[in-house]
């Protein structure tokens, strides 16, 4: 028997597949790289926004031609499974389980055997359920994937994932550094500590945070780079920026979400700081770190949100200036209190409006990328360019993408790139004598 994971979504959801492949595994049934040629399909899915959901309705189009023709076992896992639960069952009568986040450990109990019936799990534990993670099929060889904790306390107004995920549980501090030391052991160069709000981390015994949990992980030989993320600019406390600067292998790169550079729509949102609180957050982490690299998220057209207010926004990236940005127009998502607002800025100006901030921030990434021109830095090499095979690609330490040639391979390396051109998504150079 054979099994085919599709994953929508973020890293979180990604770590989850490679669990729930995993447990496939160990219950004897093999991976396959195609929809087509295997007897069990699960979707893994993303409620955030309206869009990943809208396309998870469509690739269900396309499942239940595929299930007319041949034998398949469905099952729909994840954020939308948890949110629409029976509802998704009712609309799709060709899906044969739902899984919500919290209940992936029932998946080796339940597949093998087939049933006629539906299985549906969605219900929430309070504590954490640790999954063996020695089977885990992971997608890199390079990079791993670690959870640290799940789920999120804070309801912004605009979020579903405390709707989905639950609310914060954490993973024993003795576990995620065993994981930790597995991956080194296994030849892994890099991890990334995973959570929806990792800096509210504490380990459920010793109450241990994320800042002591980060600089016993730094002492686990072999692994070269730590991150972490999501962080929350309201629990980002100096103890974590000091752990950051004091420590070997984390990274001087941090993603933390701003949503917006107005106070007044911050406070809409629920978030819990002000536009100055945030720049001075900023302002504390670059006198620590004078070489960090910052991305953010950004929510443009938020119910309410005016001209001004965009300004707003616009200047905080001009004056934070980030590596890199995720920006997204509004959606309005089910349960969220923002939804029951009116979704009042137009799909024009929404869209207006992402033009600008995306086409201002590529201006800043022109020109940062340019002043790495003549710098040799340090890359992870994770693999060949997808557009050219004669080219190698990998990321720095402030995660930007690099793209080198090179005379020899060298996947899964630290090397010396020396930087010769750039565009505004990636750098370009090639191996340092
Ligand atoms: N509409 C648009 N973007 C959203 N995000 C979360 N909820 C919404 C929504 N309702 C974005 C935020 C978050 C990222 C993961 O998705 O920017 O940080
Ligand atoms: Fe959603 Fe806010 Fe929690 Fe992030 S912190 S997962 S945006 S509710």
């Amino acid at each position: 028997m054979k099994f085919y994971i599709h994953t929508f979504g973020c890293q979180m959801n990604k770590c989850d597949s490679e669990h729930i492949a995993g447990l496939l595994l160990s219950a004897g049934i093999q991976p396959s790289n195609s929809p087509k040629e295997c007897d069990i399909i699960i979707i893994n899915t993303c409620a955030v926004r309206k869009k990943p959901e809208e396309k998870l309705y469509s690739l269900l189009g396309r499942l239940d031609s595929l299930r007319k023709k041949k034998n398949v076992f469905i099952g729909v896992v994840g954020c939308v499974a948890q949110l629409y639960r029976s509802k998704l069952l009712d609309k799709n009568p060709f899906i044969d389980f739902v899984i919500g986040p919290d209940n992936y450990w029932q998946i080796p109990r339940i597949i093998p055997t087939q049933d006629e019936e539906k299985f549906i799990s969605t219900s929430w534990s309070r504590d954490w359920h640790e999954i063996s993670y020695a089977q885990t099929i992971r997608e890199s060889r390079i990079s791993g994937y670690i959870s640290i904790m799940e789920g999120c306390n804070n309801f912004c107004s605009y979020c579903v994932v405390p709707f989905t995920r639950g609310r914060e549980k954490f993973r024993a501090i003795e576990n995620i550094l065993s994981e930790v030391k597995d991956l080194a052991n296994k030849g892994y160069k890099e991890i990334q500590l995973l959570g929806q709000n990792v800096n509210s981390y504490r380990d459920p015994k010793t109450g241990k945070d994320i800042s002591i949990l980060l600089k016993e992980a730094d002492l686990i030989d072999g692994i070269e780079w730590i991150r972490f993320i999501t962080s929350h600019p309201k629990n980002f406390t100096i103890d974590i920026g000091i752990a950051m600067k004091e420590t070997k292998k984390v990274c001087h790169q941090l993603h933390l979400p701003v949503q917006s550079g107005s106070t007044s729509v911050l406070e809409r949102m629920n978030r819990g700081y002000t536009r100055e609180e945030y720049l001075k957050k900023i302002e504390t982490l670059r006198n620590l770190m004078p070489d960090i690299s910052l991305s953010t998220d950004i929510i443009v057209g938020f119910p309410g949100e005016t001209e001004h207010e965009f300004q707003e926004t616009l200047s905080i990236l001009k004056k934070v200036r980030f590596t890199n940005i995720f920006s997204f127009r509004y959606s309005p998502r089910p349960l969220t209190s923002a939804s029951k607002n009116k979704d009042s800025v137009s799909f024009e100006d929404k869209k207006r409006r992402l033009i600008e901030l995306q086409a201002l921030q590529k201006k800043i990434q022109m020109e940062t990328n340019k002043s790495f021109v003549g710098r040799i830095i340090k890359v992870l090499c994770l693999g060949k360019s997808k557009r050219d095979p004669h080219v190698y690609s990998g990321r720095n330490e402030g995660y930007q993408v690099v793209n080198f040639k090179s005379k020899n391979d060298v996947i899964g390396q630290s090397v010396n790139v020396h930087i010769t051109s750039y565009g505004p998504y990636s750098l370009f150079g090639q191996i340092a004598q």
